[in-house]
């Protein structure tokens, strides 16, 4: 999507890891550091288009909450830039959307896209007709997901499309430590070193909280959604798509 530098981040040994932001650093390694990082992140990527291509209405509005620098944004404007459908990019790292900013400007994307840096619990949705959370919702307070899935909701049209990636956890806890673990081997597989891996879990840990897939599909369920299923999983990475 944009040059990248290699995510060497945790590399070296740090005296005491801090718990992750999406800072000016990240911003810098970030398109490296996701693919070697999430598996199946490009088939999501390209299918988020497909599903724009299928769901997305002429004079409606078309969300990337989490935007980061716009991959999400970019492979929906790709299949839906003729529908007169405008999309609203938002994120609240603003060294992410500036980047994100400089990238679609270098676009050859002809999409009306709105840039907002905010909190996605706060801004307003309405007259959607696709809402992407790509890795998103993960970072977003426990106590504050049902209120956030619930605005989505009221503000998709009926028949709008809802898609979820996510990481996942699971029960028993025997099978978490087995998609971690596998997890754990597609890194090393992708060049990243035990200590990168270890040192990037306790950074994440408490910051990226993870629920069971059930979670996603009873909550989805309670808001009102008619269908909720996963369409893709590798190890412990999902993506989800619910209708309205
Ligand atoms: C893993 S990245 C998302 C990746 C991106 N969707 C993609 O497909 O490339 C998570 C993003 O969500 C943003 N984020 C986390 N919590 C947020 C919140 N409450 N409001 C807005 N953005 C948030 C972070 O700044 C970060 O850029």
């Amino acid at each position: 999507m944009t040059d990248s530098k290699r995510d060497n981040l945790f590399a070296n040994p740090l005296g005491k890891v801090s718990g992750f932001v999406f800072d000016q650093a990240v911003v810098d390694v970030f398109p490296d550091m996701i693919s070697r990082s999430v598996p199946g992140y490009e088939t999501i990527l390209s299918h988020t288009g497909e599903l724009a291509y299928r769901y997305v209405q002429p004079q409606t509005n078309c969300y990337d909450l989490g935007c980061s620098l716009g991959a999400s944004t970019l492979a929906i404007s790709q299949r839906v830039a003729d529908r007169d459908a405008k999309i609203i990019a938002v994120d609240n790292s603003s060294a992410m959307l500036e980047k994100c900013a400089s990238i679609l400007a270098a676009s050859n994307t002809s999409a009306e896209i709105q840039l907002i840096n905010g909190d996605i619990c706060d801004i307003e949705i309405s007259n959607a007709s696709l809402v992407v959370m790509n890795f998103t919702l993960q970072f977003v307070p426990l106590a504050q997901r049902p209120q956030l899935l619930e605005k989505i909701y009221q503000g998709l049209n009926p028949g709008g499309c809802l898609i979820i990636s996510e990481k996942l956890s699971f029960e028993p806890e025997s099978l978490n430590t087995l998609l971690s673990e596998l997890h754990h081997d597609f890194k090393r597989a992708q060049g990243y070193s035990d200590l990168e891996i270890s040192q990037k879990r306790d950074s994440i840990e408490n910051v990226l909280v993870p629920e069971t897939l059930e979670t996603h599909i009873q909550r989805l369920r309670a808001c009102g959604f008619q269908s909720a299923s996963p369409w893709f999983q590798c190890f412990n990475f999902c993506s989800l798509v619910a209708i309205k």
